[in-house]
């Protein structure tokens, strides 16, 4: 999307709204594709440690070297059903601000 003739800081802009474009795309294909699974009974996991291997991985699964990695999903019948992961309260892993990013938490009411 970059052509040679627009300025070096734009085509920065751009650059980067097209990668965190991408990363975003995949992230929310990436649950999609674990809450699919979900329904289905499989058992999935998000993984990126495996990722210090990248290129290992690309040639055993010969995945072209131009093309980035974002995750490691293993799919499968789980081996058992583990009980749900416990949560904190929203309200303690949220900030609410306001116009001017002032913290707001007490203004707000969350149905847990
Ligand atoms: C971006 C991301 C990367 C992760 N990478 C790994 C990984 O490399 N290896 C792994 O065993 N789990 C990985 N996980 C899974 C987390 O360990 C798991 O989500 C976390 O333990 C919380 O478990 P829960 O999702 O069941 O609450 C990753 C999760 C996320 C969101």
């Amino acid at each position: 999307m970059v052509g040679e003739k627009i300025n070096k800081g734009i085509a920065k802009a751009i650059k980067q709204m097209e990668t965190l474009s991408g990363v975003m795309s995949v992230s929310m294909a990436v649950e999609n594709l674990m809450l699919y699974a979900h329904a289905r009974g499989w058992g999935t996991s998000c993984m990126t440690g495996p990722l210090v291997a990248a290129d290992e991985i690309k040639k055993i699964l010969k995945i072209p070297s131009s093309w980035n990695i974002a995750a490691v999903v293993p799919v499968g019948h789980p081996g058992e059903i583990p009980p749900p992961t416990p949560r904190r309260p929203v309200q303690q892993v949220i900030t609410w601000v306001d116009a001017d990013w002032q913290d707001v938490k007490d203004a707000v009411t969350v149905k847990e």
